[in-house]
């Protein structure tokens, strides 16, 4: 049987009907840049993530690069983010000129090791990356709590976790990209909440941050004058075609996250028995949306590889974390500098996850592993 790691197009021809009419709309209308399906979807996408303001932008990367120059961000300053993760997160620091300072990351969940940032803190420190990384919220109680502490601003990476979600100590769950000062999204084609195409989004709370994210995407635009321009903005808007394919999306989104979490939950029941594999942590005051269903085990590269010879498809996300990545070479890292980081990226292997996987492909596929292993 063969089993894709992922099909980014599955889903798509799902919804083809819809999404073709939509996109028809859109060129027809010639309403190509800024126009109303971009609005509509940031109204849609602010309140499902409820936050008051939403700003389109052409890739995750760019929000959160923005989100940064947003909030002041830039060099001299030093901005502290987990050390694995897409690198994505660490590039949109340098972008700024700011330093990227890398934390070390919890042995069960996978994110940032929020009992190890403080010590990260300087003066110099400006801002906090959490990344939700494979769609399951980082310890954002501790984060937001030295952010408070340092009068630091906290940016969610929530790239990977569209529809997460995180119970806070008064026992509110709360969206991510809303707990922080601003939440950035990717809607790259494999993510839970995928264009056809690149796409991001910046959510927040704060009006004069949603204002100056406007500007930056728009080239320094700001009102109706298209020539006066009050910053040096950037080139980052959302294309109203993938706007269009993204709010038809949307309306999905729970029943994909749910499909996924079942898909989690029966992979764990039939991988738990098993010694030597440690299937992903499970918190009651989370509700990860598994982007990635990620589990550990030793030997994970030639294990991968006899399942390709089966045809099935796994992945090693990530197998080499930031500090080893030859483009932060000038940051003077060795191996040995991140232990849990360096471990997880041995020992990780990515098994397939989308909601059209069946439970039939899951214990296929649970067999052959655990015959391996
Ligand atoms: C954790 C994380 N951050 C940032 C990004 C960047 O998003 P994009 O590829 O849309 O620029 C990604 C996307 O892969 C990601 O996984």
């Amino acid at each position: 049987m063969k089993i894709p790691f992922i099909d980014v197009n599955n889903q798509n021809h799902l919804l083809k009907k819809e999404l073709l009419n939509s996109l028809k709309g859109v060129l027809e209308s010639g309403d190509f840049i800024l126009g109303k399906q971009v609005r509509l979807f940031e109204s849609e996408f602010a309140k499902y993530c409820d936050c008051r303001y939403a700003v389109g932008l052409n890739s995750g990367t760019d929000a959160l690069f923005l989100a940064l120059l947003s909030l002041g961000v830039g060099p001299g300053d030093e901005v502290i983010c987990p050390v694995y993760t897409y690198i994505a997160t660490a590039l949109s620091i340098s972008y700024t000129g700011a330093k990227p300072v890398f934390v070390d990351i919890d042995a069960r969940t996978f994110n940032i090791d929020s009992n190890a940032v403080e010590k990260k803190i300087t003066k110099k420190t400006k801002a906090i990356i959490p990344v939700h990384l494979y769609g399951q919220p980082a310890d954002m109680g501790t984060i937001l709590a030295i952010a408070r502490k340092y009068k630091i601003v906290v940016i969610e990476d929530a790239a990977q976790a569209q529809g997460a979600m995180w119970k806070n100590n008064k026992n509110q769950w709360k969206k991510v990209g809303s707990i922080g000062d601003i939440g950035c999204f990717s809607f790259y084609p494999t993510k839970n909440l995928s264009g056809c195409g690149d796409g991001g989004m910046a959510v927040t709370n704060k009006k004069k941050i949603y204002e100056r994210l406007l500007m930056l995407r728009d080239q320094g635009r700001k009102g109706k004058n298209r020539y006066l321009h009050y910053i040096k903005g950037y080139n980052s808007r959302l294309a109203s075609m993938q706007a269009a394919i993204l709010r038809i999306k949307l309306k999905t989104l729970d029943r994909e996250n749910k499909l996924r979490r079942e898909n989690a939950k029966f992979y764990s029941k039939l991988l738990n028995d098993c010694g030597g594999i440690t299937v992903p942590y499970v918190s009651a005051s989370l509700r990860h949306v598994y982007h990635i269903y990620a589990v550990l085990l030793n030997k994970s590269r030639k294990i991968s590889e006899q399942l390709r010879r089966k045809d099935i498809y796994t992945s090693k996300v990530y197998n080499l974390s930031l500090h080893l990545q030859p483009a932060y070479k000038e940051l003077g890292y060795k191996r040995g500098d991140f232990p849990v980081a360096e471990k997880i990226s041995r020992d990780v292997l990515c098994l397939p996850m989308y909601s059209q996987l069946s439970q039939k492909q899951i214990e296929f596929l649970v067999n052959v592993l655990k015959k391996l292993v």
